[in-house]
């Protein structure tokens, strides 16, 4: 089963959701007393807000140059990230990254990266802005797509040699490529 599912973790996240609700009504609150707001924060220079702009997209716009294999990121998973998501992604206290078996159609589907994401470019991306959940932000291009090759390997999607870079990850096939449904919402 997929740690998404566990009751402890929904438990966790409804109590987020409470704390954020709590706030955001005390922000309507101090806005109906002050119509200058809160005066907290400052603008970002278009510097500080290049560097906050990471966004990847499935066709690979945004990918930074580097270059990574899964052998590499064996040695890197294990140092930086078996902690807290097992050894080769499996089990441990953190979301399962690999060894999903249970397709989406079955009554308790895992949502593992290989069974469910459409997308190769957004391991790369949530991995670079989010991981190490202790230290994000902290690893290099390189190591990130290193980690990327090793989490696509272990789910067997590419080979253990085959590189990872600005080229070769946006024409990685996911399994579940054609498992979602678009959604063209316009924005008003
Ligand atoms: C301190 C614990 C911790 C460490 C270390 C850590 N992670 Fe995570 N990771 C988490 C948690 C907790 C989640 C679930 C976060 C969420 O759902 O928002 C997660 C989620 C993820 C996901 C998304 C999984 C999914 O299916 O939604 C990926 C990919 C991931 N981590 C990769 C890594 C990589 C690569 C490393 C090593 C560089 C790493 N993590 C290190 C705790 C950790």
């Amino acid at each position: 089963m997929s740690m998404r599912e566990h009751p402890k973790r929904r438990h966790l996240f409804s109590a987020s959701v409470l704390a954020s609700m709590a706030l955001a009504q005390g922000n309507v609150a101090s806005a109906a007393e002050s119509a200058t707001g809160p005066s907290l924060g400052h603008a970002l220079t278009p510097q500080q807000a290049q560097r906050q702009a990471l966004n990847v997209f499935p066709d690979g716009r945004g990918l930074p140059p580097g270059r990574g294999t899964a052998i590499e990121g064996r040695t890197l998973f294990q140092q930086k990230c078996a902690g807290c998501h097992g050894d080769a992604g499996r089990g441990a206290s953190a979301e399962e990254l690999a060894g999903g078996k249970a397709p989406l159609t079955s009554a308790s589907p895992d949502k593992t990266i290989g069974l469910y994401w459409p997308y190769a470019t957004t391991i790369f991306d949530f991995t670079r802005r989010a991981m190490p959940l202790n230290a994000p932000g902290s690893l290099t291009s390189d190591e990130v797509y290193a980690l990327t090759a090793y989490l696509l390997f272990e789910n067997r999607v590419i080979g253990e040699r085959e590189e990872m870079n600005p080229i070769t990850l946006p024409r990685v096939r996911m399994p579940n490529r054609d498992g979602f449904i678009g959604v063209d919402a316009k924005a008003r």
